[in-house]
């Protein structure tokens, strides 16, 4: 969406010495630690109150979280909300190219593994968070002439998709395509991907992700598509010309994901605009999934609860128009709480006042805020979607 700094080194540190003095190991390896509820099991956020996965799994609604390696090992309550709220976990930075393929040919699943297996003890999908993005991208790929490409994404995709071939409910196999201007008609992203293969590069990708995990619902997944400014109605109808030339020759993407990363500053929501785009993309015989929920609240009161109420009801808005739609299926959170959360680790993003970002459900300590609410709202007005 907006570069970041690229300091994963830090953050294995941060986690090796976690590892080493014991912090993060009864967490993250093993992940059987008995602050977490047993396997299978919802705890509520609040006494009675059913978990979001069970909400929206009664209007046929997946829901999940993105939560990071480092998260769940520093912070066992954040993984414990994690585990009772959500029916799918989304591995937030772990499965980027500069994490799992750092150097050419040496992959590194540990952390996305230690994901995986939290998730799956505790009975919960897993989603793949990308196969190819323009960000978090190692400089020997970028470099990468036409000639070595073909051979350097086949080698990506396939090690990646043979890892977790049967486990992973969706993939997002390329993120952001889409970026309009003056110099290509067709509003596709100048990648190095695009650059070298043009723009076969991806169904490329789809058809190998396919052929190597036939059971992933297989996604593109991209930001700025809803609201009602020229800038983003230029971007659906690039998106929906991509995706139309995909359906047309049959490349096998199943859905589009729609991030969420919702900011006033985007520009207002039309809910009717919003619908359509999505009864578009529905047209095309595709599902649509929110796949990064949060509120970017920068432009937001200083007020906690004004903040809170504001971001709630941004959610809420955002989330009526989306789910009154039953191609929607799937609703995911970019995060848990916000402690340690990715907005205040972005210069473009946060708050100028130095207060810290509140951009998810639960507070930084680890209780649930007015944005929990809104989307159990959500999924309480949503109406059920048909069998598919
Ligand atoms: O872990 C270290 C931490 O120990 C250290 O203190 C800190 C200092 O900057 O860096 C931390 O690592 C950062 C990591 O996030 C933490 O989770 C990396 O520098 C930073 O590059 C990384 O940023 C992530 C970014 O994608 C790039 O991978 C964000 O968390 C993550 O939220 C963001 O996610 C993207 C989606 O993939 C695509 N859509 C937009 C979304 C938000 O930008």
């Amino acid at each position: 969406m907006i570069p970041h700094g690229r300091t994963a080194p830090h953050r294995r540190a941060v986690l090796a010495s976690g590892l080493a003095s014991g912090l993060v190991s009864g967490l993250v390896s093993g992940l059987a630690c008995a602050m977490l509820p047993a396997a299978g099991s919802r705890a509520q956020a609040e006494p009675g109150a059913p978990s979001l996965a069970a909400l929206a799994a009664k209007k046929g609604i997946l829901f999940g979280m993105a939560v990071t390696a480092e998260q769940v090992g520093l912070m066992p309550p954040l993984a414990a909300i994690a585990v009772r709220e959500a029916a799918l976990l989304v591995p937030g930075v772990e499965l980027k190219w500069s994490e799992v393929e750092p150097e050419p040919g040496r992959f590194a699943f540990a952390d996305a593994d230690r994901l995986a297996e939290l998730g799956r003890r505790h009975g919960l999908a897993l989603r793949g968070h990308t196969l190819l993005w323009h960000e978090a991208l190692p400089a020997w790929v970028a470099a990468t002439n036409r000639d070595a490409m073909p051979a350097v994404l086949r080698r990506h995709i396939r090690e990646i998709c043979r890892h977790y071939a049967g486990r992973v409910q969706s993939w997002d196999v390329v993120n952001e395509a889409i970026q309009p201007g003056p110099d290509r008609s067709d509003g596709l992203r100048r990648t190095p991907f695009l650059e070298t293969l043009g723009d076969s590069y991806i169904e490329r990708a789809f058809d190998l992700a396919a052929e190597t995990d036939p059971a992933a619902i297989l996604t593109l997944n991209e930001y700025d598509l809803e609201r009602d400014t020229p800038w983003q109605a230029q971007r659906r109808q690039a998106m929906l010309n991509l995706l139309n030339r995909l359906v047309r020759r049959k490349v096998p993407v199943r859905a589009l994901g729609i991030q969420g990363h919702l900011d006033a500053r985007r520009g207002p929501l039309d809910p009717e605009i919003f619908r359509r785009f999505i009864r578009d993309v529905a047209s095309l015989g595709l599902e649509v999934y929110i796949t990064e929920l949060d509120v970017i609240d920068r432009d937001l009161p200083a007020d906690i609860a004004r903040r809170d109420a504001e971001a709630a009801r941004a959610a809420q808005a955002y989330l009526t128009a989306a789910l009154a739609e039953p191609a929607v299926r799937m609703v995911v959170t970019w995060g848990v709480s916000d402690a340690r959360n990715w907005v205040d680790g972005n210069p473009d993003m946060r708050r100028t006042d130095g207060l810290p970002s509140r951009p998810h459900l639960y507070d930084d300590a680890f209780r649930p805020k007015p944005l929990r609410a809104a989307v159990a709202d959500a999924f309480r007005a949503a109406p059920v979607r048909p069998a598919p």
